[in-house]
């Protein structure tokens, strides 16, 4: 596995790289969710490539980037683990040169909705980064964690509406053994609020089981979960379809939930069927 981090020496290693190439864009604090991530790479595609970036442009004035946990040493084990065959960890200015990028992709509507409605700008930043790093690093395949659903969602979109002829696959979400979603921000939690996360996949879990009986069921079932747990501030807890459209009285849905514990925010997501 080769390591780069100037851009000049990721073209050079770019060049040597054979076959159809698997992207797996991440911002490091590398879990068993990214592992899973470029192991379905390494297993799909010819060559595997990994960036570890965290992106300025997709936080708020008020989130964590500064203290957003930065591990490379640790990642870089994790990405030869995995089947990574390079791994570029550029610096900002390695992305960005000459400053922020003038133009930002709009990520429609829904980058206004759900995460977009708590997080203003975060889509046009996540998804300008993801478009230059799919030109920077031309792959045929990029994947994507179903973890952070809308996000996949609207990387699809871009692929699809920008006509940009790359394929965007998703990968389930990798859990802990009770069911909380791996997650770089998770070392954020206290033991206390550890415990009570618990309580955002239960809930989804509740919602999937009670999904044959319409969207108002399940979405009543995951509620309760929540408010008996405690100590969780719900930002949103929504039913769409497997798109993020309006839900289907039948079919495929998606079970979406964002709360707060303490400082930390987490998000999670489930498919259900209706
Ligand atoms: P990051 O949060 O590091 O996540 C990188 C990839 O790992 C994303 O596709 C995410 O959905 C996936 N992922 C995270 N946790 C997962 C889990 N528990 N199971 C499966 N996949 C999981 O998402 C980003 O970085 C950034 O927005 C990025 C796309 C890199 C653009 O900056």
């Amino acid at each position: 596995m080769q390591v780069v981090h100037s851009r000049a020496d990721f073209f050079a290693a770019r060049e040597q790289l054979t076959g159809p190439v698997g992207l797996v864009p991440t911002m490091g604090a590398l879990h068993a969710g990214h592992a899973a991530l470029i192991e379905t790479a390494a297993r799909t595609a010819e060559s595997t490539v990994v960036t570890v970036f965290v992106n300025p442009l997709q936080f708020g004035p008020d989130e964590d980037f500064g203290r957003y946990p930065r591990a490379l040493p640790a990642d870089l084990e994790r990405c030869a683990a995995a089947g990574a065959d390079l791994v570029w960890a550029p610096a900002v200015e390695d992305v960005y040169p000459g400053g922020p990028s003038r133009v930002r992709v709009d990520p429609g509507s829904l980058g206004a909705e759900l995460e977009g409605a708590a997080r203003p700008g975060h889509f046009a930043g996540m998804l300008t980064v993801v478009a230059k790093f799919l030109g920077l690093v031309r792959p045929a395949v990029g994947f994507f964690g179903e973890k952070d659903y809308q996000q996949l969602t609207l990387i699809r979109r871009m692929a699809a509406d920008l006509e940009l002829m790359v394929g965007v696959a998703g990968v389930p979400t990798v859990r802990e053994p009770d069911g909380l979603a791996l997650s770089s921000r998770n070392i954020y939690l206290s033991a206390d609020e550890r415990q009570r996360a618990t309580a955002l996949s239960r809930a989804l879990f509740a919602g999937q089981d009670a999904a044959a009986g319409g969207a108002a069921k399940a979405v009543a079932a995951a509620r309760e979960v929540l408010e008996s747990t405690g100590g969780i501030d719900v930002d949103y807890l929504e039913l769409r379809d497997a798109e993020l459209g309006p839900a289907p009285d039948h079919g495929s849905g998606r079970l979406l939930v964002a709360a707060r514990l303490g400082r930390t925010r987490l998000i999670d997501n489930v498919p259900v069927s209706l």
